[in-house]
């Protein structure tokens, strides 16, 4: 890796190229974050909502797989901890090389990972929560901006990467300068990646690109729907949290493609919230029959850069080569 791509964030984690695979809940499963590992990023496990089945089945996996790499971890999102924080333990017994947290206030959780030895490194969505992340000791934050996939705060409270990044990096300068910075949102080919490192982030958190991979556990209907969506096809709302009945708190909705079933409900939200059974059926028969059209694909606004399910490996490997080239 040249000297302009290595990071920090490289350098601490033992990194070929400066990239955290993002715990994407039920995409990042075990062959997906042992394949990053190997590939020389931090292969992170998407441990999600808490199951500890599906948790300790795919972290498990992901050790057998990634060897001795030492650059497996997991991510939880802090609400759902709040209430059955058992996968966290399950996984800190395992002695991760990284626990990441989202979406709650991670002071609860952070002596117990840090005595485990695992790094915490915690996503916000807002400059003003960096002083949380300071204070409960993560070594290393990423900001998430209102492009990403999967869920962020709403388009209220949501920042655009391009001047989060450099003023998160600004922030922690001044503040903390020992703590690490990734960007997360929109980073899918060697042009981002080397965007993020040129606007002061130490690497990226990539979701989406990865999740397009030969590797990921993302059904094979929604990955070819992907393939045909450009960027302006995804949209952020409560749409399908309310559908699949995951109880949210505000300010956080969820982006994904924005299919038939996401348009017809998207200006009668008040409407669904009162009576949401019939298209909940609706839904679930999409679901069932693996049609996109009413099951949900969750990507983010990167989806218009993404043209191919490669392994992750060779996008990891061609995202390094582009940035490279770029940085270089
Ligand atoms: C399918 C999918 C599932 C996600 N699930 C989680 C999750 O469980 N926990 C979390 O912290 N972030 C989750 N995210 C958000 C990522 O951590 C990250 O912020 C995002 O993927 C970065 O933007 P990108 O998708 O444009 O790369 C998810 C993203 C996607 C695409």
């Amino acid at each position: 890796m040249n000297l302009a791509l290595a990071s920090r964030f490289s350098r601490r984690f033992d990194l070929a190229s400066p990239i955290a695979l993002a715990p994407m809940a039920l995409a990042s499963g075990g062959a997906l974050a042992a394949a990053c590992a190997r590939a020389g990023t931090l292969g992170l496990v998407g441990g999600g909502y808490g199951d500890l089945a599906w948790t300790s089945r795919e972290y498990g996996l992901a050790q057998e797989l990634a060897g001795g790499t030492g650059r497996i971890g997991c991510g939880f999102i802090v609400w759902k901890l709040d209430q059955d924080a058992s996968a966290l333990d399950w996984v800190l017994e395992r002695r991760p090389r990284a626990i990441m947290l989202s979406f709650g206030d991670p002071q609860r959780y952070a002596a117990r990972i840090q005595a485990s030895g695992a790094e915490l490194i915690f996503q916000v969505q807002r400059l003003e929560e960096l002083p949380r992340a300071v204070d409960a000791g993560a070594t290393v934050v990423a900001v998430q901006g209102g492009e990403a996939g999967g869920h962020c705060v709403d388009s209220l409270n949501s920042r655009a990467i391009i001047s989060f990044v450099p003023e998160a990096a600004d922030w922690l300068a001044a503040h903390a300068p020992d703590t690490m910075l990734l960007a997360a949102g929109g980073i899918a080919d060697g042009r981002t990646l080397a965007a993020a490192r040129v606007l002061g982030a130490d690497g990226a958190l990539v979701g989406s690109r990865l999740w397009a991979s030969a590797e990921s556990l993302a059904a094979p209907g929604a990955k070819q729907q992907a393939l045909a969506t450009t960027g302006d096809g995804t949209a952020r709302s409560r749409i399908f949290d309310v559908l699949r009945g995951k109880d949210w708190p505000q300010p956080y909705d969820f982006r994904c493609i924005r299919n038939d079933l996401h348009r017809r409900w998207e200006h009668r939200l008040p409407e669904l919230l009162a009576d949401p059974g019939p298209a909940r059926a609706e839904y679930e028969a999409g679901l069932q029959a693996g049609d996109f059209t009413r099951a949900h694909a969750t990507v983010g606004e990167a989806v218009g850069l993404i043209n191919d399910l490669p392994t992750a490996a060779d996008i990891v490997q061609r995202m390094t080569r582009q940035a490279q080239a770029i940085l270089g």
